[in-house]
């Protein structure tokens, strides 16, 4: 420590103050800079700098030390103990942060740096404000022993109680191994950075030990295989700015807490048609077997044609997306054509369930896009429980008691058309395009089923010529919103040009909307 010559005056204790203020702060940087530069990684303090408005971050603890005296321990105690912690704000708007200093004892969470981390978020509750978590740690601190463990399992009560009531996002920079994966997992929304970093649950070593295995930490739990395959992570990032450029913009899309308001920006969208939405009128190919681009869809109905997506190398199959509409944030649910046809299968379904639980916590507005052809059949997701995990998505969608609004674009299939937003779900606003197509199954298929014996009958010959006059008679009379417009279960058909207007018509009217769930002390959603 800088060394200050004591004396018992005002002075005396102002240097020592500045002295100890230096070697927390500058000295330490130095060192930080040093070794997170030299492996590609920012410090614990640039990251935090990065991430808050200039000069509005307020240190914590700034001055905590840990107590414990194993493996001579006793002999470097620095300042900080390897997180640094506080608060600022992000475009104006109030946030916690901690953010793990690897330089000190591998930005491992031992007592101290679990008191701090705790601190801070009990802080956010209290403020009501979001908190962002910056990883880059070796897990819990072995030299603590079993009290590093009984923090991460506090932070896990921690994470699990602000679960809904603040927003909580994780940036992964650096290693999150073991148990420590486990509070990130908890959190809403989890970036990791290419190449830097790492989340798994026993790294490389461990799993050849134990199963022989030869994996690399990148395939094991880099970003890509994260971001892509086993969905814990809801962005790739390719640096550590554009981590934190993510996180900042996906902060600007919600409410500091689940009883706030998204913040609101000025309406100055169009109140009449645009070209962008006659656009709309030719977006559908004629023929159902070719794709479009579900993006064309939703850059037409957000403000400014602009939104992000949260997920979007995961189960592509499904977009979820922020956006705002007449400026205020809802959240996009919607079928992509262009993977696997938009199928639900489990990661889609687990990935919209997910998103769709987030906006109901936080009182953001649901607009679901469908065309989807059903769930995805096969052994394969029969026996990963598309039953159990499909059955989330239907859970999250009847539980939600936010604004939902529901354009059926094309096809609505079985289960997928009673899952994406129906009104039997409780959606509160349903419009179908003319090409939409709503029934039990497409047309081919439900002429097999229900003409299999008469056509198996036939001469081959006849058989074609049949099947081809029994689709067209079933394409004409079901393959369409008709039906179902009949029953009330689609509240209007509309030219898709029209639904930029009638979605912000809807969710301005349904902003007064206020619903309550039966009194229970928590539902029992099938995880
Ligand atoms: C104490 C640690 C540490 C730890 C790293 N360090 N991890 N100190 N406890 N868990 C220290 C190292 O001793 C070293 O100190 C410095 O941090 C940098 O570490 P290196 O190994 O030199 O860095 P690197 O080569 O980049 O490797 C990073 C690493 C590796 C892959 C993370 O350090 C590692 O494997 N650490 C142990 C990981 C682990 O098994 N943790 C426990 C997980 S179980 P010096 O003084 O040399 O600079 C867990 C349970 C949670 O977390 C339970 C929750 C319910």
């Amino acid at each position: 420590m800088t060394d200050v010559p004591f004396a018992p005056t005002t002075a005396f204790r102002i240097a020592d103050l500045a002295a100890r203020q230096d070697e927390a702060v500058r000295i330490a940087e130095k060192r930080a800079v040093d070794r997170q530069h030299a492996k590609g990684k920012l410090t614990a303090r640039e990251r935090i700098d990065l991430l808050l408005d200039p000069g509005s971050f307020v240190e914590l603890d700034q001055f905590a030390r840990h107590r414990c005296v194993e493996f001579g321990m006793d002999a470097n105690r620095p300042y900080g103990d390897g997180v640094v912690t506080g608060h600022g704000t992000v475009d104006g708007r109030q946030i916690c942060v901690f953010s793990q200093d690897f330089t000190v004892f591998g930005g491992s969470m031992g007592e101290v740096f679990g008191e701090k981390v705790l601190k801070v978020m009990d802080l956010a509750m209290t403020l009501g404000c979001p908190v962002v978590g910056i990883n880059d740690s070796g897990g819990a601190r072995i030299q603590e022993g079993v009290v590093s463990l009984a923090y991460y399992a506090e932070l896990g009560r921690r994470n699990a109680l602000a679960s809904g009531v603040i927003p909580q996002l994780s940036l992964i920079m650096g290693p999150c191994a073991g148990g420590a994966v486990y509070s990130p997992a908890i959190t809403d929304f989890t970036v990791m950075v290419d190449e830097t970093a790492h989340m798994f649950v026993t790294g490389p070593d461990v799993v050849h030990a134990v199963s022989g295995e030869r994996v690399t930490a990148r395939q094991l739990g880099g970003a890509e295989v994260n971001s892509e395959v086993s969905g814990n992570a809801h962005h790739r990032a390719a640096d550590e700015r554009d981590a934190i450029d993510w996180v900042q913009t996906v902060l600007g899309y919600l409410p500091s807490n689940n009883l706030d308001a998204a913040p609101e920006y000025a309406d100055e969208t169009a109140s009449e048609l645009t070209t962008a939405d006659l656009e709309l009128d030719r977006l559908v190919p004629d023929s159902l077997n070719q794709a479009y681009d579900m993006a064309e869809v939703i850059l037409r109905l957000v403000d400014d044609g602009d939104f992000t997506e949260v997920h979007s190398a995961f189960a592509r199959n499904m977009i979820c997306a922020f956006g705002r509409v007449r400026g205020r944030t809802i959240g996009v649910v919607a079928n992509q054509p262009l993977h696997q046809a938009g199928v639900i299968d489990i990661d889609a379904s687990e990935k919209a369930a997910r998103f769709v639980r987030f906006c109901d916590a936080f009182t953001i507005p649901i607009l679901t896009l469908a065309d989807v052809p059903g769930y995805l059949p096969g052994a394969d997701q029969e026996r990963h429980g598309i039953i159990r995990r499909g059955a989330k998505l239907i859970y999250a969608y009847a539980e939600a008691t936010v604004p939902k609004v529901t354009v059926v674009i094309r096809k609505a299939y079985g289960g997928g058309y009673a899952v994406m937003g129906s009104k039997h779900l409780g959606a509160d606003v349903n419009l179908a395009w003319p090409t939409a197509e709503i029934a039990v199954m497409g047309a081919e298929g439900a002429v097999r089923v229900l003409h299999r014996r008469e056509l198996a009958a036939m001469p081959p010959e006849q058989r074609s010529v049949e099947q081809r006059r029994l689709t067209e008679a079933y394409r004409k009379r079901h393959s369409n919103p008709y039906l179902a417009a009949e029953r009330g279960y689609v509240d209007q058909v509309i030219a898709p040009s029209q639904t930029r207007l009638r979605v912000a018509s809807a969710l301005r009217a349904l902003r007064t909307k206020r619903q309550t769930l039966p009194a229970k002390k928590h539902g029992n959603i099938p995880l």
